[in-house]
């Protein structure tokens, strides 16, 4: 195998759910989000919107909101891992491949911030709080769009436990 820097980033880049409490850098957000625009998108609509959140309220609310809407945390459990950024994904609920988009731009900032040393967790169980009649209209989307991800971002505290063993039986030839 070609071992070069997109090779080992989809190889080595973890989820990470420890994060140490300085905020990063504007630079490194800056880049991230670029990063995230370039990702493909159906049709190159670039269907998607991005709501960087670094406020702790509206994080501590967001995960209120998924308890009132039926998430169940076990005891302690801190859904966003204490991350000092997250960014939600949120697309047209009328489109398509509105999950698809933003699936896609979601991978490219997990790899763009492994690529800084960021480490990164994909959220998905706190959807239904994103979705809440309090919570969503904070996120500051354009008409008609709802929330389907998001990636809890920040400085590693530790690292990642190693993978797991790949399994050996998801790859069928038709030749
Ligand atoms: C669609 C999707 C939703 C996910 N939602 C969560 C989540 O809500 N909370 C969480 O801690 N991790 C979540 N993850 C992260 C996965 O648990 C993680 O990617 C998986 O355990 C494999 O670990 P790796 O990313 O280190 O390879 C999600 C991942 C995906 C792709």
């Amino acid at each position: 195998m070609i071992l070069n820097h997109t090779i080992e980033a989809l190889l080595d880049r973890r989820t990470i759910r420890s994060f140490r409490p300085e905020q990063i850098s504007e630079e490194e957000l800056a880049d991230i989000l670029h990063a995230a625009k370039y990702a493909p998108s159906s049709m190159g609509m670039q269907n998607r919107h991005f709501t960087v959140i670094q406020n702790k309220k509206l994080l501590s609310d967001i995960v209120d909101a998924t308890a009132r809407n039926g998430g169940k945390y076990s005891p302690g459990h801190t859904p966003f891992y204490n991350a000092p950024t997250v960014i939600v994904l949120s697309a047209p609920e009328a489109f398509k491949y509105n999950r698809e988009d933003v699936a896609c731009a979601i991978m490219n900032i997990l790899l763009a911030a492994y690529a800084y040393g960021l480490g990164t967790c994909y959220i998905c169980s706190v959807v239904d709080g994103l979705r809440d009649a309090e919570i969503l209209p904070q996120l500051k989307l354009p008409e008609g769009y709802i929330p389907f991800g998001c990636v809890a971002l920040g400085y590693p505290k530790e690292n990642a436990p190693a993978p797991k063993e790949r399994r050996d039986n998801d790859i069928s030839y038709v030749r």
